[in-house]
């Protein structure tokens, strides 16, 4: 384990061992105007959403490293404090890529990086066409630390592509498809394999809560004693019993006697297969027969 203290190395440094493991980030695609109208569009992956009651975005343009120079977004946020959050997919990040380079002020990024405008109901910014998601704020408060300007902003209206919905008007995250970033050039998608659904227990008997021969089991892991943990009671003492005369139980009594292994591991896997496969209460069952 490394530890580093972030004033015994450069800010970059540290920056850089930050960016990598506080990933991956979601990226705001941000559009905003200066007092003249001129449009700016750039990504940020300081970014998220704070806030539900109002809903509250919040976003970091940091001060450029070589001299310090606010960033176009943070300038323009204190002349008109207006913007469109645009939600980056993967078949836009080559373009937000491109439209994050130093181009001069006043250079309006829609046109470099081949994004079409789409005028925004409420706010001056424009949305990005190409985004399905496009959120427009009103800033409320721009907070300075170091390099870094938090920009605070209530979500006024927001925009969300009819092909999201399933048909319960809920957004259906299979069909949202996301990028993030990570460390250095780093990059992640949101969909396919690396999705999956974890179940948020109400109430739970906790680890302290697990018999000492689970909790201490050679074969679980931290993830299925998770599981086992977020019961909120043991089955009772007959319905144990009960599962106990289950022809399946005895089938596995005897696979432990005739081929020598060791009961509590074998129940052990069987177990995590049980949780593996959704069977939180059987895998219950099964466990207390050897605890
Ligand atoms: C995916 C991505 C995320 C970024 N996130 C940030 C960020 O959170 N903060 C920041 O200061 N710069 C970030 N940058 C760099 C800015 O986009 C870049 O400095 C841009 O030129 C700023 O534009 P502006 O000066 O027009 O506001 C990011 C760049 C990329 C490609």
């Amino acid at each position: 384990m490394k530890t580093i203290d972030p004033l015994e190395i450069s800010p970059r440094a540290f920056y850089k061992h930050m960016t990598a493991s506080v990933a991956p980030r979601p990226i705001a695609f941000a559009s905003t105007v200066d007092s003249q109208g001129r449009v700016n569009l750039s990504p940020f992956s300081f970014f998220n959403m704070m806030g539900i009651d109002p809903p509250i975005i919040a976003l970091a343009p940091n001060r450029r490293g070589a001299d310090q120079s606010q960033k176009h977004t943070a300038l323009n946020v204190n002349e008109v404090p207006e913007i469109v959050i645009n939600m980056v997919t993967s078949s836009m990040v080559n373009q937000i890529s491109l439209a994050s380079a130093e181009f001069a002020r006043g250079v309006n990024e829609f046109e470099k990086a081949g994004f079409t405008e789409l005028p925004a109901v409420r706010v001056a910014p424009p949305r990005v066409k190409e985004s399905p998601v496009q959120l427009e704020c009103r800033v409320f408060d721009i907070i300075e630390k170091g390099s870094m300007q938090l920009i605070l902003a209530e979500v006024i209206l927001g925009h969300f592509s009819d092909e999201l919905f399933d048909s319960n008007g809920q957004i259906d995250q299979l069909k949202t498809d996301w990028v993030a970033r990570l460390g250095g050039d780093w990059f992640s998608h949101t969909r396919g394999e690396s999705l999956f659904q974890v179940p948020r227990p109400q109430m739970g008997i906790g680890f302290d809560g697990l018999p000492f021969s689970v909790r201490n089991s050679r074969i679980l892991t931290g993830n299925d004693l998770g599981l086992l943990a977020s019961v909120s009671a043991l089955p009772n003492l007959q319905t144990v019993k009960n599962f106990g005369q289950l022809e399946s139980f005895k089938r596995l009594v005897d696979a432990s006697e005739s081929g020598c292994q060791y009961m509590p591991d074998l129940v052990h896997w069987e177990a995590q297969k049980l949780l593996h496969n959704g069977q939180i209460e059987e895998a219950w069952l099964l466990l207390l027969q050897v605890c």
